[in-house]
């Protein structure tokens, strides 16, 4: 599709700068902040590495921000990694025996581990073992190396792709929620106030109630809107730069830009209605079936613009009616 500004799953080199440092610059996601402050001080008071921790929900909600602020938080450092990353068993099990104790090893996107990766993780995270196989066939042997205690903290958007093992052996799981518009709203002030651009609070407001729940794309957001305030205003960012900048970007009141809405149109005009099939869907549209399901749905389903159902994916009334198509009932006078 278009080159989308909202796309919260494109990951640009990241900004630094706007990304919380600790739990108190981390807004929102009040239940999991709290909880995760009593984990850490007892893990610290301790002296002992904190439970594995799984982070899931869709992407820009702060999932990484939160394992580099946990490790950040227990003064340990961090090992970033990513499930596609580590091909082989021995890839993961050098990793874990480089591992200081008490540390926190991070691997993104873990639903997209391999099998093989996965078998040499289970006894690590379970009794900090790493089992190395030597030699083949009938010759060969398996050693038990002991690892220092460590922290596994896993992010992933897909919870539900995690193998049933891998995901039980996560003692501390936290769904992630979409932002209010209030949180997005405080967020966005003090990113601007980083970028050192003056916006107003309605600006702010206004860009807030229109980003998806989505820091990342609530950041994005405000830097364009600095374009527009820099390039057609005086530099400020008040309400009607917010506006122009929204507008030119194609988001419209609700937030959805203009993929969003082929989304729900395609679903109108090509399926009535639905129920479709997430493979027909991701045909018609010419996308992949993992950015359907990780990017546009959370959001439409968050809003109630669409439903999905055992049959497949179904617009609801309220999406018929933001994209201006008359509701079924309607033509019965309902
Ligand atoms: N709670 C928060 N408070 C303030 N800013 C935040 C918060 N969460 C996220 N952000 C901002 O949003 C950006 C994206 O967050 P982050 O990269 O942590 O998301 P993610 O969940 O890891 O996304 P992905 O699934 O794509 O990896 C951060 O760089 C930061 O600027
Ligand atoms: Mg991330």
């Amino acid at each position: 599709m278009t080159n989308r500004i909202i796309d919260p799953s494109d990951d640009q080199p990241q900004d630094p700068a706007l990304r919380p440092r600790n739990l108190d610059e981390y807004v929102g996601q009040t239940a999991v902040v709290e909880n995760l402050k009593v984990y850490i001080r007892a893990a610290k008071n301790r002296g002992e590495s904190m439970d594995h921790v799984l982070l899931a929900g869709p992407p820009g909600l702060g999932k990484t921000s939160l394992a580099y602020i946990i490790a950040e938080e227990l003064g340990v450092e961090i090992r970033p990694t990513s499930g596609p990353v580590i091909e082989r068993g021995g890839d993961l099990a050098a990793i874990l025996s480089s591992l200081q104790p008490r540390e926190v090893l991070f691997i993104d996107e873990i639903h997209r581990l391999n099998r093989a990766v996965e078998e040499v993780l289970y006894p690590a995270v379970e009794d900090f073992r790493v089992d190395i196989m030597l030699g083949q066939g009938p010759g060969a042997s398996t050693v038990s190396m002991p690892l220092p205690p460590f922290t596994l903290i896993g992010a992933t958007t897909r919870a539900g792709l995690l193998t049933r093992p891998l995901r039980d052996r996560f003692q501390i799981q936290f769904t992630m929620d979409f932002y209010t518009p209030s949180e997005l709203a405080t967020i966005i002030q003090r990113s601007a106030g980083r970028l050192q651009v003056k916006t107003t609070t309605e600006a702010a407001q206004e860009i807030a109630r229109r980003a998806r729940g989505t820091p990342r794309v609530a950041n994005r957001l405000l830097r364009r809107a600095r374009d527009f305030a820099d390039v057609e205003g005086d530099g400020e960012i008040d309400l009607g730069i917010a506006r122009l900048a929204l507008g030119r970007l194609g988001i419209d009141e609700e937030g959805l830009d203009l993929n969003d809405r082929r989304v729900l149109e395609t679903i109108a005009t090509k399926f009535d209605g639905g129920p479709v099939g997430v493979d027909n869907l991701s045909t018609a549209l010419g996308e992949e079936r993992d950015t359907i399901e990780d990017v546009y749905e959370p959001y439409l389903i968050m809003r109630g613009f669409l439903q999905r159902t055992r049959q497949g994916r179904v617009i609801t009334r309220l999406g018929l009616h933001h994209i201006g198509q008359p509701s079924p009932t309607s033509l019965f006078g309902g």
